[in-house]
């Protein structure tokens, strides 16, 4: 789908939905939407851990709660900074969840500069992320944080 028209229909399901409805439906219009994208999940900050929100994807993974520092997810909580990894095998900090993943991409939420979550998506596709997802995940996550 084209990033500005899904863009478009994301702020129409922010509208329509109350708090928990919307961040789960963006999950599925998301995962509906982008075939590249084979898991998402939101995690959202307690604590100093994160722990997993509204997910979609063909399974589930064994990392419910990931300690902030911890994999490319906790840098990511940790930075504040959008993580984007071409291929995971070679990320030392990567926690395995689906043996099929080859790319990742987590992008933090934050709320007046502080981290309060992170979209995260694996791909099954080798440097499934672009500098366009990016830029794209990135008004999401602004989206999604006047509503966490
Ligand atoms: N790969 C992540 C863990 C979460 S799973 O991808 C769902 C990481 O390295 O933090």
């Amino acid at each position: 789908m084209d990033y500005k028209e899904a863009e478009k229909e994301i702020k129409k399901i922010l509208k329509k939905f109350n708090h928990s409805t919307a961040v789960a439906s963006i999950v599925d219009f998301l995962y509906t939407h982008f075939p590249q994208y084979h898991w998402i999940g939101i995690y959202l900050v307690d604590g100093n851990q994160l722990v997993l929100g509204p997910w979609k994807g063909k399974h589930a993974t064994e990392h419910t709660t990931i300690p902030i520092g911890k994999g490319i997810c906790g840098s990511a909580a940790m930075t504040g900074k959008t993580e984007r990894i071409d291929d995971v095998s070679k990320d030392a900090r990567y926690l395995s969840c689906f043996i099929s993943t080859r790319s990742e991409i987590v992008v933090p939420i934050k709320k007046e500069n502080k981290v309060i979550g992170e979209i995260d998506i694996d791909s099954d596709i080798p440097e499934a992320f672009t500098q366009q997802d990016v830029k794209f995940l990135e008004k999401i996550a602004d989206m999604l944080a006047k509503h966490i």
